[in-house]
């Protein structure tokens, strides 16, 4: 597995996965404005690399984190079903939140959805904590989202974040 920045190339297979992963995917051209548009979006895929010459790599994951002022906000991270479970996301949001961290943030927020436990397992693991709920926040089925938010990203902090990408 290889982790980069996300080009315009990879926005069709990142897409395909945001499709797999969400009921309100983002629609393609909100990938590529991010890419050419957004100078504060920080975007990262995970590719697996083929063990055959000749097959193209795979992107089997992403994320995109916004840098606003001094707050971190992680608009979407997602991985493919296929490579769910192997730490993929961890690595994703290590490397989102060094590269935000590094640019001047201080703190990192989220929204996520109050029944994906998963997500926010994930997210405890980087001490984000719900701060709030936000009612009805989701217009699909009008499921609330809990606001996570972790305070402090400081040295001791991409210190810890340094370990966790250490075989990257
Ligand atoms: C949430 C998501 C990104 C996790 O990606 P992943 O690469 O499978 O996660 P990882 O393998 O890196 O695991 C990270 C942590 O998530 C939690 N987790 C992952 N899979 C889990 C499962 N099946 N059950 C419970 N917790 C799980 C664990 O805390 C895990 O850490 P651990 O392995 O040390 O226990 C992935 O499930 C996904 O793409 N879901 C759909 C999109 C989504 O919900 N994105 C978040 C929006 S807020």
């Amino acid at each position: 597995m290889r982790y980069r920045w996300m080009t315009l190339a990879d926005v069709s297979q990142v897409h395909a996965i945001d499709q797999l992963s969400f009921s309100m995917p983002w629609p393609e051209r909100s990938y590529q404005f991010e890419l050419t548009q957004n100078e504060n979006s920080i975007l990262w895929v995970a590719e697996a690399l083929p063990e055959q010459p000749g097959v193209p790599p795979r992107i089997t994951g992403m994320i995109v984190v916004w840098l606003v002022v001094d707050e971190a906000h992680v608009a979407t991270v997602a991985v493919h079903p296929d490579f769910r479970g192997l730490g993929l996301s961890k690595k994703l949001l290590a490397l989102g939140l060094r590269t935000a961290l590094l640019r001047g943030a201080i703190e990192s927020t989220l929204e996520v959805r109050a029944s994906n436990l998963v997500a926010q397992k994930l997210y405890e693991q980087f001490s984000y904590h719900v701060v709030a709920q936000r009612p009805r926040y989701y217009r699909d089925n009008n499921e609330d989202a809990l606001l996570m938010t972790v305070k402090g990203l400081g040295p001791a902090y991409l210190q810890w974040l340094d370990t966790m990408l250490s075989d990257v």
